[in-house]
C-alpha cells in the first residue's frame, strides 16, 4: 500500500517478517502516528491480535501465520501456540484458517519463515485478484459506500472491499467513496480514509447514522469486507454492516461482500452459528482516554453483526463473483 511519508510516498505491507522478526504497522496509532512494532515471541503476537495493533480478518490471519513461525523458530509447542493464537479473537475465520495452515506446513517440515511468507504472499495475490474481479462491477462515475476498514491495512496489501476501488481508480475510472466512521473504534474514519487519502481517491467520511441519507441520495453500490462467511452465505462483518445491507436492498442498491476464500467457514452452516465477539464497554464509553458517557451508564459492544445471505448481491472473491448459493461448490478452492 502507498503511504505518504515526509520523504514522499513509500510502499508498505501491514505485516511482514524481516531478519527473523515480525514487523507490523501499529494500527491503533493511525492516522496520527505511523509506527512499526517488532515481535519476537508468539505470546506478544497474540496480545497484538487481541489489542488490535493488527486487525482485519486476513491481516490477523497473516500475523498469526508469522506468530506460528516465531513459535517454531523458538522451539515452542506448536499445538499450544496455535491454541493461544486462536483464543485471541473469535470471529475472524482467517485466524483459525491461518493457524491450521501453519500447523500442517510445520508438521510436514516446511521451513517456518518460508511457510508464513507463502501464506502472506498468497493472501496478497488473492486480494489483488479480488480487486481485478471487483473492479469490473464499478462503472465510471460510480459512488461507492464502504464500512469499517477492509483495505490494505486489514489484509496485508490491496484490501478486500478497497481492492476493487483501488483497481478501478488506477484504471482511471472516476469514483467517489462514502466512508462510514465505524463507531466505536473508528476504523472507517481513521484507517479507510487514511488509505484513500494516501492514494488520492476522492472520498468523504460520514457518521454511521448518515448511511441511509446518502444511499437515498444516490449511492451506486456498497462494498464491505467480511470476517466470516457461512456455508449458506450469511456473513459476519463489523457492527453496522447489517443495517446497511437492509437499506441497500430496500433502495435497490447492489450490495457486495469482498472476501478471500480463506474467510469462508465451510464448517459453519449458517450465520446463527457464527461467534460474535463482545468487546470491552470502555471502547464505547471512553474516547481519547476520557469518559464521554454519564457516570453510572453501561454499554453493550458487539464488535460484529450477522447479515443474512438474502441481502447479498454477490461475493467478490479471488475466483470470481459468487452468488450465495455457489459457496458450497467452492470448498476445494482454498489454499
Ligand atoms: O474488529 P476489526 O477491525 O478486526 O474488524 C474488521 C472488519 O470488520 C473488516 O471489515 C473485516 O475484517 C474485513 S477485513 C478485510
Amino acid at each position: 500500500m502507498r503511504i505518504l511519508t515526509e520523504h514522499g510516498p513509500k510502499d508498505y505491507q501491514a505485516v511482514w517478517m524481516e531478519g527473523g522478526k515480525l514487523k507490523m504497522i501499529d494500527q491503533r496509532l493511525l492516522p496520527e502516528k505511523f509506527e512499526i512494532v517488532v515481535f519476537e515471541d508468539v505470546e506478544d503476537v497474540g496480545r497484538a491480535i487481541k489489542d488490535m495493533t493488527v486487525r482485519g480478518a486476513p491481516a490477523i490471519g497473516a500475523a498469526a501465520a508469522y506468530g506460528m513461525a516465531l513459535a517454531a523458530l523458538k522451539g515452542k509447542d506448536l499445538d499450544e501456540s496455535g491454541e493461544l493464537l486462536k483464543s485471541q479473537r473469535p470471529t475472524a475465520h482467517d485466524l483459525f484458517y491461518a493457524v491450521d495452515f501453519m500447523l500442517g506446513a510445520l508438521k510436514r517440515g516446511e521451513e517456518p519463515t518460508k511457510a508464513a511468507n507463502r501464506y502472506a504472499n498468497q493472501i496478497v495475490e488473492k486480494c489483488r485478484l479480488i480487486g481485478v474481479n471487483g473492479a469490473l462491477l464499478i462503472k465510471d462515475g460510480d459512488k461507492i459506500m464502504t464500512h469499517c476498514n477492509a483495505g490494505a491495512l486489514a489484509t496485508v496489501d490491496y484490501g478486500t472491499a478497497l481492492a476493487p476501488i483501488r483497481v478501478a481508480w488506477r484504471g482511471r475510472k472516476k469514483l467517489f467513496v462514502y466512508v462510514s466512521e465505524t463507531r466505536p473504534r473508528l476504523q472507517g474514519m481513521k484507517l479507510t480514509a487514511y488509505e484513500l487519502r494516501n492514494e488520492e481517491i476522492p472520498h468523504a467520511i460520514i457518521v454511521d447514522g448518515a448511511s441511509g441519507h446518502f444511499m437515498r441520495k444516490g449511492v451506486d453500490l456498497v462494498i464491505v469486507g467480511a470476517d466470516s462467511v457461512a456455508l449458506n452465505g450469511d456473513f459476519a462483518n463489523k457492527i453496522g454492516t447489517f443495517e446497511k445491507a437492509v437499506l441497500a436492498k430496500e433502495l435497490r442498491i447492489p450490495f457486495y461482500v469482498a472476501a478471500p476464500i480463506s474467510t469462508f467457514d465451510f464448517d459453519t452452516e449458517s450465520g446463527k452459528d457464527i461467534v460474535i465477539e463482545d468487546r470491552d464497554e470502555d471502547e464505547v464509553l471512553v474516547m481519547n482516554g476520557k469518559r464521554i458517557a454519564p457516570e453510572g451508564c453501561g454499554a453493550l459492544n458487539p464488535s460484529f453483526d450477522m447479515t443474512p445471505a438474502k441481502y447479498v448481491t454477490g461475493f467478490i472473491t479471488e475466483i470470481g463473483v459468487l452468488d450465495p448459493e455457489q459457496i458450497a461448490r467452492v470448498r476445494g478452492a482454498r489454499i
